[in-house]
């Protein structure tokens, strides 16, 4: 019998049971949600079982040297900034029960380190979180179970400037221009915040078909902040 042959060895002609596949769990929501802080909290209460953490973030594609030199224009919001099929690639070793060694992202220099990773041990559980990770269906056929980390934008833009300037080497100007321009607690119940904003599209139409009829003279105003 190969070592594969698992009823060759168990008594009384029973097969033994296949090893487990680990339990994964997928953990999204908005930048600064919690995400993280909620795995790891997760984690802490299941400190009798293997749990792993592995994050989206880790597998952010590094910048080129064009890219890097207008990184103001590069959406790191969007999935083609992921470089989905290596998660894949890691994810199917660590499913199969296969060690792993996870790229470190450098949020301050947009790179990834060379020369360094972080081994990721063979587990019961593993949690994926990020910020994308249920976009990709191969993703979420990995997973048994999704979580999603709800927390109100305004609060997350608060978290988010604290963390990038303290952790991640931004200043405020540059989280602010990587955000939205309007946010709308609320919904639809926040009539004050529609008719402010229905008010200022109004005034940029003027403004647009100002500059169609006088375009030498026209002054645009790009930013808006309520
Ligand atoms: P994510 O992984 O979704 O980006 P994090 O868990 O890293 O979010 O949290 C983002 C920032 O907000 C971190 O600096 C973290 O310390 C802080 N933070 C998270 N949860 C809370 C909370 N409940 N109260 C205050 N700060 C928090
Ligand atoms: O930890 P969090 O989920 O917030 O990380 C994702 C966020 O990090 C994204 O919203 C993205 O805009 C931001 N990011 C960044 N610079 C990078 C990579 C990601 O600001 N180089």
């Amino acid at each position: 019998a190969t070592c594969n042959d698992a009823s060759a060895a168990a008594p009384s002609g029973l097969a033994s049971p296949a090893p487990r596949q680990p339990f994964v769990i997928g953990v999204c929501g908005g930048t600064a949600s919690g995400k993280t802080t909620v795995c790891d909290m997760i984690i802490q209460q299941l400190h009798d079982h293997r749990v792993v953490l592995v994050n989206q973030d880790s597998f952010y594609r590094g910048l080129t040297e064009e890219e890097s030199e207008h990184v103001e224009e590069y959406n790191f919001d969007h999935p083609d900034a992921f470089d989905t099929d290596q998660l894949l690639e890691c994810m199917g070793k660590l499913k199969s029960g296969q060690s792993v060694n996870i790229p470190i992202y450098d949020f301050k220099n947009h790179r990834r380190c060379s020369e360094s990773f972080r081994k990721v041990n063979v587990s019961d559980v593993i949690i994926l979180e990020g910020i994308l990770v249920f976009h990709d269906q191969r993703v979420r056929d990995l997973m048994d179970m999704k979580i999603f980390v709800d927390t109100d934008a305004d609060i997350r833009l608060a978290r988010r400037i604290r963390r990038d300037t303290v952790e991640r080497g931004r200043d405020v100007l540059s989280v602010l221009e990587q955000y939205a321009d309007v946010i709308i607690p609320r919904g639809g119940d926040n009539h004050v915040a529609i008719d402010l904003i229905a008010q200022h599209i109004r005034t940029k139409l003027g403004q647009h078909d100002l500059c169609k009829l006088y375009p030498n003279v026209c002054v645009v105003q790009t930013t808006f902040q309520i």
